[in-house]
């Protein structure tokens, strides 16, 4: 394939001398999650715990489980490549952000690939919650690089590193997959306005699963830690962006714990009516978790052109990453 010569940047950009653009498009977006629910009140049977107690500290009410992640996975990006009306032939990379793939070694995304009937590179990005926003940020740099579309997905199933009889974990953690194709549309009005990505491997002990073991995880250090990741990550991107918090339309989190969101809004200027969530619904899908509330937010009508539109992810390892987009991508009837 012969490579075109970058787009020059938009007059836009050339307001923001470090945030180069080929446009960037969220052209469509799929979701899927396995047919299991596991409610708060089934999780009493093997937990000392109540649906209270678990909706008041986290804000989550179910979860789903089953399913592998390349399974789910290839539901969710067929689902967006549909929506896109973009064939397999045209898929230049797959980028599969998951931190419970389904082998050690190889990685998931080529066997995705190969159910897509996708002829590309394909490889998984393991920045644990973090991981799909990491990919979108990547996938602009893949754009700028000449390639014309990108799949990033995020694909979990939490279900096998997690011991659903742990008072901590185990009251969090389900599995689903969410995909978007992500194209350059140089002469449209979409544009990745301001990212940030950040890690401190200093905290890898307070999240963390060993070879065939469950998921370890200090909640309190978490907690802290991530309320200080999100300010620090979306001020970054936010000021890369020239923009401020009551400019973004939508802002998408990671869906982790409603008290950690609530906190940390407080600190940033972010309302909950800026907010996209379906924590309540789906508990914590680590990588998949944005692209599950965006699929949601398309359905319900919340993401109109021209939105400005702030992904924010934060988890183990600590990572985080933010992007912010101006949305020219998807929109439902
Ligand atoms: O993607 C990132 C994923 N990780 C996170 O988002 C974790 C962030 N942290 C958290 O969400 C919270 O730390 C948890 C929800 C996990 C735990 O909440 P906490 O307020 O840190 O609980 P705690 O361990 O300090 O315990 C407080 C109380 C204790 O009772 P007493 O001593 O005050 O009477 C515990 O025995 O809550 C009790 N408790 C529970 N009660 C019912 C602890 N776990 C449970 C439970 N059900 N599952």
């Amino acid at each position: 394939m012969t490579l075109p010569a970058p787009a020059s940047t938009t007059s836009d950009s050339a307001a923001r001398p470090d945030v180069p653009t080929v446009g960037f498009r969220l052209s469509g977006i799929g979701a899927a999650l396995p047919e299991t629910v596991v409610t708060n009140h089934d999780l009493t049977t093997t937990i000392d715990t109540s649906d209270e107690w678990i909706r008041d500290r986290t804000g989550i009410g179910q979860r789903f489980v089953g399913g592998t992640t390349a399974g789910l996975a290839t539901e969710a990006a067929a689902q967006a490549m549909k929506r896109a009306e973009v064939g397999a032939e045209e898929i230049d990379q797959l980028l599969l952000a998951t931190t419970s793939p389904d082998f050690i070694c190889p990685g998931t995304a080529p066997a995705v690939a190969a159910r897509l009937g996708l002829d590309c590179g394909a490889l998984d990005i393991q920045a644990a919650c973090s991981g799909w926003v990491y990919g979108l940020i990547m996938a602009n740099g893949l754009l700028l690089q000449g390639q014309k579309k990108v799949l990033v997905v995020g694909a979990e199933t939490l279900d096998r590193i997690t011991d659903y009889s742990a008072r901590d974990t185990g009251i969090l953690f389900g599995n689903g997959a969410g995909a978007a194709v992500v194209e350059a549309d140089p002469n449209g009005p979409g544009e990745l306005l301001g990212w940030d990505m950040g890690a401190d491997g200093n905290y890898v002990d307070i999240l963390y699963a060993e070879h065939g073991g469950h998921l370890q995880m200090n909640g309190k250090e978490v907690f802290r830690q991530a309320v200080r990741a999100i300010e620090r990550s979306a001020v970054a991107a936010m000021a890369r962006a020239g923009l401020g918090a009551s400019d973004i339309d939508l802002v998408i989190p990671h869906q982790a714990n409603i008290n950690i969101i609530e906190s940390a809004w407080k600190r940033v200027g972010f309302t909950m009516e800026q907010t996209g969530m379906r924590l309540e619904e789906i508990g914590n899908t680590s990588a998949a978790s944005i692209p599950l509330v965006l699929d949601d937010m398309l359905d319900s009508g919340r993401i109109q052109p021209g939105a400005n539109v702030m992904f924010l992810g934060f988890g183990a390892g600590m990572t985080w990453a933010t992007a912010i987009i101006r949305w020219s991508g998807e929109i439902r009837p």
